[in-house]
């Protein structure tokens, strides 16, 4: 037997023993998918998070997401196989930043992306994720918005909405370095080729975007579309996930990789079931706070 094949048994035997899920972003390596009870993107998996009986989650992906399971479900035990796994863009802002763009802009509604730390989401209004950031602008009574940390979601939700949006002026970095000019080089080597792109990456993309969705919307516009052929522009580990979830149809990459969802691997995860860690702890005073725009955000869509 191999031995990610030793592993893999290993990880799903412990999972039973100790009532434990796994939930698994789609960015990770596809070895991860095999342990997988559920495989998605932020929304999705946030929802699994707060649905779940089990007494263990196990969070393959990046820290703010194995927050968001913890702040849903502070009963239960939330693992993060490796605690250096975190997200750039969540870093780009503070909560005292978002206190002082509060002070600024005092009738806005503050909209933070879930790609945010705890402490953020703590002084929001409400949560968004890329699946649903248009809806919950929309949504909202309030005429202006504070929109943050991620320029490019907030600029494509402007796109949609006729309030006012102020932005702050993160980014992801594994997006963002994708250039629109490159994309348009590669779209002419495959001219019946349909771009899908996350709204993560800037205007210059998405205006040549047939396409532009959260990671699970795009194997349902796969799917549903007539093209045969489909140009992924994302994180890397999207169109392993795309080859998987619909074979008939040819997936190109145009992508770049993103660190901190790679650094889980079946090894980690295995000691992360075996010695219990890294387990998130979050004061209960700030979990309670940044619940209500979690579970805001989830009434809304
Ligand atoms: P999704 O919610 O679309 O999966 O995006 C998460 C993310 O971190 C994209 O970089
Ligand atoms: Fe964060 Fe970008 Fe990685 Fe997503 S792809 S986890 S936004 S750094």
């Amino acid at each position: 037997m191999s031995d990610s094949k030793k592993l893999i048994e290993q990880i799903k035997k412990l999972k039973k023993e100790k009532n434990a899920i796994l939930l698994v972003h789609n960015y990770q390596r596809p070895e991860i998918y095999e342990v997988a009870d559920f495989i998605g993107d932020s929304l999705e998996l946030s929802r699994k998070a707060s649905q779940t009986d089990a007494d263990t989650i196990v969070f393959c992906g990046v820290k703010f997401m194995a927050e968001t399971a913890k702040i849903l479900s502070p009963n239960k035990n939330v693992l993060l196989p490796v605690i250096e796994a975190g997200c750039s863009m969540a870093d780009m802002i503070t909560a005292e930043q978002v206190l002082e763009l509060r002070a600024k802009y005092p009738n806005a509604a503050v909209v933070s992306y879930v790609n945010t730390n705890a402490d953020v989401k703590a002084v929001s209004d409400i949560c968004c994720t890329s699946a649903n950031a248009i809806k919950v602008v929309n949504s909202l009574p309030n005429d202006e918005i504070i929109f943050l940390p991620d320029k490019n979601l907030g600029h494509y939700v402007q796109q949609h909405s006729t309030k006012t949006i102020h932005l702050w002026a993160g980014y992801c970095a594994v997006h963002q370095d994708l250039k629109g000019t490159d994309l348009i080089a590669f779209k002419k080597e495959h001219p019946l080729a349909k771009i899908i792109a996350h709204p993560e990456c800037q205007e210059d993309i998405l205006e040549v975007a047939d396409f532009v969705c959260s990671t699970g919307g795009m194997a349902k516009y796969a799917e549903q579309n007539g093209s045969e052929e489909f140009i992924v522009v994302t994180e890397c580990g999207m169109t392993d996930k795309l080859r998987q979830d619909v074979p008939s149809k040819n997936f190109l990459s145009f992508c770049n990789l993103c660190s901190f969802m790679k650094a889980t691997t079946l090894e980690s995860v295995l000691a992360a079931l075996q010695e219990n860690k890294h387990q998130i702890i979050l004061d209960e005073e700030m979990m309670n706070k940044a619940r209500k725009s979690i579970v805001n955000m989830l009434a809304v869509v």
